[in-house]
């Protein structure tokens, strides 16, 4: 028995470090992503192999070992997070391939995540059940197997990304709707800043201990419910951070409104000031990142802005139909959800 699955890699087009914090965002799932082909093998040991990095893995299924890290901390933890939800995953072959770069802020890790868990599903004959469940179970893998605290953006874009749709999610009730995505001629695209992220160990979870003190300090239990003048009085930089959580989720409904106007410059406008203050106020930019704004910007861009989890990555910008994209620049457009091939 064999079967692929394919998850997709996102692009978020407004609402970021908002998840975490039981706020809103904006995904929508990519063509670009993951393919993972999984083979029953006799036995009870998982051999797999990334085609991009010529590497291989091996481990026993029952007991995956938590001292792995990189792609290998992904599959073992998708496995022993399977298995401690009651799938009976056992001996198989996987076969990891994909055309999304890993560390470019287009989230392949969810890429990875999901179409390792759909793949090792249908081996088992299990359907992929509830998939903000699923979402869930990926999560954990990245939070207690690979050591990043990522929220579920990334897991959710993935799971129930539609083509033509952004998707509003909002993290503290997991409510998704589509949101017609139509460009009218305009076009986004990404660019590579050249400089790759990396959640576990970059400033990503000193910033969720930031907002969690900024909890403590408000006396609440999520930054959702800040209110603005109290964080103002917080110590530096809490004060900062909370501020553009606070503005971020006003920007995604100010996005939609845009979306549904289909206002495509105020589209741009709030890119812009999304940016702005993810590089000033929560301080998740880097040089490669701003070098990158700023020539996208001169080539024409209504609106550029730095994705995904920060600290390098990948830039988003927005151009109108008499601008070309600039060559290094890749084209993105609203595409399916993860899901087993045919
Ligand atoms: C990464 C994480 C997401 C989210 C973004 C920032 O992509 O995986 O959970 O926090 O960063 O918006």
């Amino acid at each position: 028995m064999s079967v692929s699955a394919f998850g997709p890699g996102r692009v978020n087009l407004l609402g970021e470090h908002t998840d975490y914090n039981d706020g809103l965002c904006l995904p929508f799932a990519i063509e670009r992503g993951v393919t993972v082909r999984a083979d029953v093998l006799g036995g009870s040991r998982v051999h797999a192999h990334a085609d991009d990095l010529g590497e291989d893995d091996d481990f026993a299924a029952v007991d995956p070992g938590r001292d792995a890290d990189g792609w290998r901390a992904f599959v073992r933890g998708t496995v022993g997070e399977l298995r401690a939800a009651g799938h009976d995953v056992g001996g198989a072959r996987l076969r990891i391939a994909g055309d999304l770069p890993r560390g470019s802020g287009l989230s392949s890790s969810a890429a990875l995540s999901t179409a390792l868990a759909l793949a090792l599903l249908a081996l088992t004959g299990a359907s992929d059940g509830d998939r903000r469940e699923l979402a869930r179970l990926c999560s954990r893998v990245e939070n207690d197997w690979v050591g990043a605290q990522t929220g579920l953006l990334d897991q959710l874009a993935a799971l129930f990304g539609q083509p033509g749709h952004a998707l509003r999610l909002d993290c503290r009730d997991l409510s998704i709707e589509p949101i017609p995505l139509d460009l009218r001629g305009w076009a986004l695209a990404v660019v590579d800043s050249g400089h790759d992220h990396v959640h576990a160990g970059s400033g990503y979870n000193d910033r969720r201990a930031e907002c969690r003190a900024a909890c403590a300090a408000l006396g609440i239990a999520t930054l959702r419910d800040a209110d603005a003048d109290a964080a103002a009085r917080l110590p530096v930089p809490l004060d900062r951070r909370v501020r553009h959580v606070l503005r971020e989720n006003a920007r995604v409904d100010a996005g939609v409104a845009a979306l549904r106007a289909g206002d495509l410059p105020a589209l741009g406008e709030l890119l812009d000031a999304s940016h702005a203050s993810l590089r000033d106020d929560y301080e998740v930019s880097v040089e490669a990142v701003e070098r990158t704004v700023r020539r996208l910007k001169s080539a024409g861009a209504a609106g550029a802005r730095i994705v995904g989890g920060g600290f390098g990555g990948s830039v988003l910008a927005l151009f109108p139909p008499d601008v070309a994209p600039p060559a290094d620049a890749t084209v993105v457009r609203p595409a399916g959800a993860a899901r087993v091939l045919g």
